[in-house]
């Protein structure tokens, strides 16, 4: 508790939680990266993460407490930094610093509308259900039809649009956030930060490409019904 009133016990928290959202984020891309293999490849990969039964809610709730207190902390320390430079700097040129660093809160919270929009989407079937029940609810052996509700709402140009831009977000976050994570956790000195920053970045386009493929992918019609 004592750490936590500590700006650098946040960080770390911050820094902490952050690492495990990102390996959520790379898992979930290879998950969805089976959608390339047809529907037997996204269908059976969804029924198997079904089937492991009260495990996959012990799993949301994990995530979720990962993601509350990665936000809480964020929003807090943005809070705290700002009161303690109330006026902001009239020269920043010698600050070596990146887009990606500056707008942190900014993509962070678009990452949570994302994230929330997502859920809606396609756990909750809210914001299309014309496409996600009722309507192609069983493939032909009986499982989820992840495949038809991924590619007939990405085939709708608009909701294609909202993810690509959520991924730009997601792109700019990670760029800066995982050279960061690591120089909070200590793991970083003069020889070992510009490499972090490469293989933070790298990470970042690579996820920004892995997922962004899906919806031009079906936008284009390499992926249909
Ligand atoms: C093209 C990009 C994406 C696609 C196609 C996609 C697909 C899906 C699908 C189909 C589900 C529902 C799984 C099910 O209930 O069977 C899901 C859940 C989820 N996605 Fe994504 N996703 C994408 C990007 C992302 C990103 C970038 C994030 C986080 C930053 C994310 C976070 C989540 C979360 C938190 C869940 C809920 C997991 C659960 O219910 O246990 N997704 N996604």
């Amino acid at each position: 508790m004592q750490m936590l009133q500590s700006s650098i016990g946040r960080k770390l928290v911050m820094a902490a939680t952050g690492l495990c959202l990102v390996g959520f984020v790379i898992v979930h891309l290879l998950g969805n990266s089976s959608i390339f293999i047809g529907a037997d490849g996204i269908n059976a990969y969804a029924e198997h993460l079904h089937s492991l039964g009260p495990l996959v809610w012990v799993f949301r709730i994990v995530l979720l407490g990962l993601f509350g207190l990665h936000i809480f902390f964020g929003i807090q320390l943005t809070l705290e930094n700002s009161a303690a430079r109330p006026i902001d700097y009239v020269e920043k040129q010698n600050i070596r610093t990146s887009f990606g660093a500056e707008t942190m809160i900014y993509t962070g919270l678009a990452i949570l509308a994302f994230v929330v929009y997502h859920l809606l989407h396609f756990t909750m079937h809210v914001t299309n259900p014309e496409i996600s029940v009722g309507v192609l609810p069983l493939d032909a052996l009986g499982r989820n039809d992840v495949f038809t509700m991924v590619v007939l709402s990405f085939q709708k140009f608009f909701i294609s649009a909202i993810y690509a831009g959520a991924m730009v977000a997601l792109l700019l976050h990670l760029s800066h956030g995982i050279q960061s994570l690591f120089q909070t956790l200590g793991l970083l000195n003069g020889k070992t930060l510009p490499v972090m920053e490469k293989i933070g970045r790298a990470v970042a386009v690579v996820a920004f490409i892995g997922f962004v493929s899906i919806p031009v992918s079906i936008l284009l019609g390499l992926i249909k019904v």
